[in-house]
């Protein structure tokens, strides 16, 4: 069955990855000359996507390469198996080689093949164990990359996604541990993803935090109209619907060429489309598809809602901003107003357009929530 036309939720691979080149190329430039380099945007914009398409590149050209996502995990040791799986993948070729050493390990000459073949990765057998201290192995994690890169003659990537939930899995000393390893690496450059700014902008960007100036902060260009535009055509051509550049414009007029709100709709119009056997993307069925997309987002929008709305005011404001009412009125207290301003922000669900005036980061968010009003 081929690849769904639209592909929405989690990571693309290249030829549904609109308008990166440049930006891909650059990361990749910068990683292969040993910068390390922090992204953070927000939520589903294709930060994923971007970094799993450098690692490709690269591991193509003969780099190892290793990820580890922080969301999926949920303490300390299991950290430290992933990275260590993920860096001797690198060399065994599979995916979980720790579990397979472990059931080896059972028989002596299972044990005795294994002591050999990662000696001089200075690994001990003993740190398999279930009860052996997860600090230890933390500690061997972290500079695995390293060692691992220097014994195969290799440079080396790794990339954290999710990095902000560090402090979550494995206790807020992490960054200072994990930065005190990290800057004495010579063959091995990092690449940090996080979806939530402002904390990897503190992070790597507040003096007195651990990865401060440890990485490159890139920001995510937005992707230009035409773009879209050229790639929107092109795939409902494939399918020999016919889509004029002016019902594409307003597509991207909706979803404000938010990465997966505009992969949503135009995947959501496409199956209308061929409930109906149509062949033709008129106004009504841009409607149709729209409407689709934002109830499949109300799911999402919802759980953002329920989270903002333990803060003061937070929601408040929002649907403000959304009716493009004025934010600050009489009767609150301005400071109030401020702090749930900077909230939103931070949250990235809004950002400043200009003085004193916010705009949504997913224009389909303000739909949904002028609707509800
Ligand atoms: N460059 C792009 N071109 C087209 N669609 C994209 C692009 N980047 C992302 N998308 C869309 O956004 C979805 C999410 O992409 P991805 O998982 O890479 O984003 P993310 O920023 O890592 O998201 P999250 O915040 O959930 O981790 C994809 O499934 C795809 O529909
Ligand atoms: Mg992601």
């Amino acid at each position: 069955m081929p690849g769904r036309l639209f592909p929405v939720g989690g990571p693309v691979s290249e030829r549904d990855i609109v308008d990166r080149e440049d930006f891909i190329a650059s990361v990749q430039t910068r990683l292969a000359d040993g910068q390390s380099i922090m992204l953070a945007g927000p939520r589903r914009i294709g930060k994923t996507s971007i970094a799993y398409e450098v690692l490709r590149r690269l591991k193509e050209r003969g780099f190892y390469t290793a990820s580890v996502d922080f969301f999926r995990l949920s303490d300390k040791r299991e950290f430290a198996v992933s990275l260590i799986n993920a860096c001797l993948e690198n060399r065994t070729g599979i995916r979980r080689t720790l579990d397979v050493l472990k059931d080896r390990a059972k028989t002596i000459a299972g044990m005795a093949k294994l002591t050999v073949k990662f000696k001089d990765l200075e690994f001990s057998l003993d740190l398999l164990q279930d009860n052996s201290d997860e600090n230890a192995l933390l500690e061997y994690a972290l500079d695995l990359a390293e060692i691992l890169a220097d014994r195969d003659e290799k440079n080396m990537v790794v990339l954290f996604d999710e990095f902000q939930d560090a402090s979550r899995v494995a206790g807020g000393d992490i960054y200072k541990k994990m930065r005190s390893h990290f800057q004495n690496h010579k063959n091995v450059s990092y690449l940090f993803l996080g979806s939530k700014e402002g904390m990897m902008k503190t992070l790597f960007a507040n003096r007195k935090e651990a990865f401060y100036r440890f990485a490159v902060v890139l920001p995510i260009p937005p992707i230009p109209e035409d773009s879209w535009l050229a790639y929107i055509t092109q795939k409902f051509g494939e399918q020999h619907i016919k889509a004029d550049d002016k019902v594409i414009r307003e597509i991207l007029q909706k979803t404000g060429g938010h990465p997966q709100d505009t992969m949503l709709v135009c995947s959501e119009i496409y199956y209308t489309l061929l409930e109906t056997g149509e062949k033709t993307i008129t106004p009504e069925y841009l409607r149709l598809g729209y409407n689709r997309a934002l109830l499949t987002l109300a799911q999402v929008y919802n759980e953002i809602l329920d989270e903002i709305g333990q803060r003061t005011h937070a929601r408040e404001v929002l649907k403000r901003i959304a009716a493009g009412d004025r934010v600050y009125i009489k009767r609150d207290n301005p400071n109030e107003i401020k702090r749930a301003l900077d909230y939103l922000i931070t949250k990235a669900v809004i950002e400043k357009s200009g003085r004193g005036s916010y705009k949504f980061v997913e224009p389909m968010f303000r739909e949904y929530l002028l609707r509800e009003i």
